[in-house]
């Protein structure tokens, strides 16, 4: 049987009086990829920083058997710091390292290492301050990648990219899937999850659906986006690549 790496169980979550996350329930194995969709204000973010310890004050029962990489929505980075790429991607590894220790010739390897896997070692000395959007946003996932996560978490990695960028990030996401990582990715590009990822997770402040993308349905898809789904139909085709008898 393969390895469960994350175990939820009755996670709720309220902010004063209002339901944000209710009855959250959920396993992950290794090497799923999974792809959790839903409208804005559906809980994502919030279920992704839950996970990564950085909301704790839930209820319910959370079980992470691993290290995660978590590329955040939106960089809460100020971009005018002046730092250099390759210190943004040292940054992950803080953790391994200690915050007050000294950074080895390893870790530079690795930080090296990483960002050629990504192809982005030419940024290596650069300002980050002066990147583009599609060159910061692999920055952040070599930042993720750089400790060697057994789970990595995408929070949104294609907003704000040209489409060029997202398949980059995507073909990136499936050579990792490949090699046995266990991948989690949050994102509002439908047809795009379905196709990659293998199971997914229609999430509306409580889970409407987690099944194999294979056998998502358009019912799924209404369950979470209601009035919306007309306007998705029309802008995506999301239901060409869903239907069963396509
Ligand atoms: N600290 C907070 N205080 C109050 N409300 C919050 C807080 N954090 C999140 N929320 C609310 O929780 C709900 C879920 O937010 P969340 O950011 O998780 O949504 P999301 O699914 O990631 O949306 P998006 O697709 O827009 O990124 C929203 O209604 C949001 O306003
Ligand atoms: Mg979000």
């Amino acid at each position: 049987m393969r390895e469960k790496m994350i175990s939820v169980k009755d996670l709720n979550y309220k902010v004063e009086d209002n339901d944000i996350l209710k009855f959250i329930n959920f396993d992950i194995y290794k090497n799923d990829f999974v792809g959790i969709i839903g409208p804005n204000g559906a809980g994502k973010s919030t279920l992704i920083k839950i996970l990564i310890g950085e909301i704790e004050n839930y209820s319910g029962e959370i079980e992470i058997n691993g290290k995660i990489g978590y590329v955040p929505q939106k960089d809460e980075f100020d971009k005018s710091f002046p730092i250099r790429a390759f210190e943004v991607v040292l940054m992950g590894m803080y953790k391994d390292v200690g915050l007050f220790k000294k950074y080895k010739k390893k870790h530079y390897n690795k930080v090296k290492s990483t960002m050629k896997m990504l192809g982005i070692d030419y940024l290596y000395n650069r300002n980050v301050g002066k990147l583009s959007g599609g060159e910061y946003q692999r920055l952040s996932l070599a930042r993720a990648l750089v400790s060697d996560p057994d789970i990595l978490i995408l929070d949104e990695p294609e907003a704000g990219v040209d489409s060029k960028a997202q398949i980059k990030i995507y073909n990136i996401l499936e050579e990792l899937s490949k090699k046995g990582m266990t991948i989690i990715l949050v994102s509002h590009d439908i047809s795009m999850v379905v196709k990659k990822a293998n199971t997914v997770m229609c999430l509306n402040k409580t889970l409407h659906c987690h099944k194999n993308a294979v056998d998502m349905t358009a019912e799924d898809l209404k369950k979470i986006y209601s009035e919306e789904l007309e306007l998705l139909v029309h802008i995506n085709k999301p239901l060409k690549v869903v239907s069963k008898n396509d």
